[in-house]
């Protein structure tokens, strides 16, 4: 953030943003529910180019079995970069980033899982990110929560994910890699539409008032969009002509 890249053009005089879009349009985005067979729900997505695959287990045994809760069950997760995922090797520990959108993660899903019907048992979301480009956090909970409702685990909603953005005083849909490293903002937004309730809010960036409710307004409408695709990715798995 903050105009590492001075002389990208980010918005051109047409309002054509630097991957070709305009200014509220999402990239290309690829829903799959199911895919793995060793988990008990998955899913795969391509958003823009961010692919990430999701396995989810359980609800299951928890071990260490201090680590239960009798009265909830409790969801894990771990967001993963493989180490070709980005232009410069990532190195394979797990990074700092990594432990905290996997905290992101997990509380961005938690009011949709109904981990009361589970006590002392464990749901882990395992997010792979296989190649990263800008937005991975909102691309993987878009699959997790996808994932959640193929594994069968009861859901009071799904979340839908995108970020939105600034960039050349304009805010933007749909924030891609050179925008985050280049844009003025990012605003990453994880929301229920049938509930109306966000779960996930941040910012990196700085943004007026005015600007911070326009963002807000402009990420919960492209969740609205994402939403669709789940419900049509699960659809196609259980209702569709799929042969897998
Ligand atoms: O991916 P997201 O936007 O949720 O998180 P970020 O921390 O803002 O990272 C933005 C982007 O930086 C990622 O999507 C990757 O494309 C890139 N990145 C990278 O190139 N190398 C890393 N070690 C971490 C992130």
């Amino acid at each position: 953030m903050g105009g590492r890249d001075a002389t990208m053009v980010l918005l051109d005089e047409n309002g054509i943003r630097c991957d070709g879009r305009k200014v509220d349009e999402p990239r290309k985005i690829m829903i799959k529910a199911g895919g793995l067979k060793n988990a008990d729900g998955s899913s795969y997505i391509e958003f823009g180019d961010n692919k990430i695959l999701v396995g989810v287990f359980g609800p299951r045994d928890v071990h260490p079995k201090h680590m239960s809760n009798t009265d909830t069950g409790i969801l894990r997760v771990r967001y993963h970069m493989e180490p070709f995922s980005v232009g410069e090797r990532k190195r394979p520990a797990p990074s700092r980033r990594e432990i905290e959108i996997s905290k992101v993660i997990k509380e961005a899903l938690e009011p949709a899982v109904m981990l009361e019907k589970f006590p002392r048992t464990a749901v882990d979301v395992f997010i792979e990110v296989l190649q990263a480009d800008g937005g991975t956090r909102c691309a993987a909970l878009t699959a997790a929560s996808v994932a959640l409702a193929d594994a069968g685990i009861p859901m009071r909603d799904m979340v839908a994910a995108i970020a939105s953005g600034k960039v050349a005083d304009t805010i933007i849909l749909d924030v891609n890699n050179e925008e985050d490293q280049a844009g003025q903002a990012d605003m990453p937004v994880g929301y229920m539409p049938s509930l109306k309730k966000i779960t996930l809010l941040q910012l990196d960036g700085v943004l007026t008032p005015e600007e911070y409710k326009k963002c807000v307004d402009v990420g919960v409408k492209g969740c609205e969009l994402v939403y669709e695709l789940q419900k049509q990715a699960l659809h196609d798995k259980y209702f569709g002509n799929r042969k897998d």
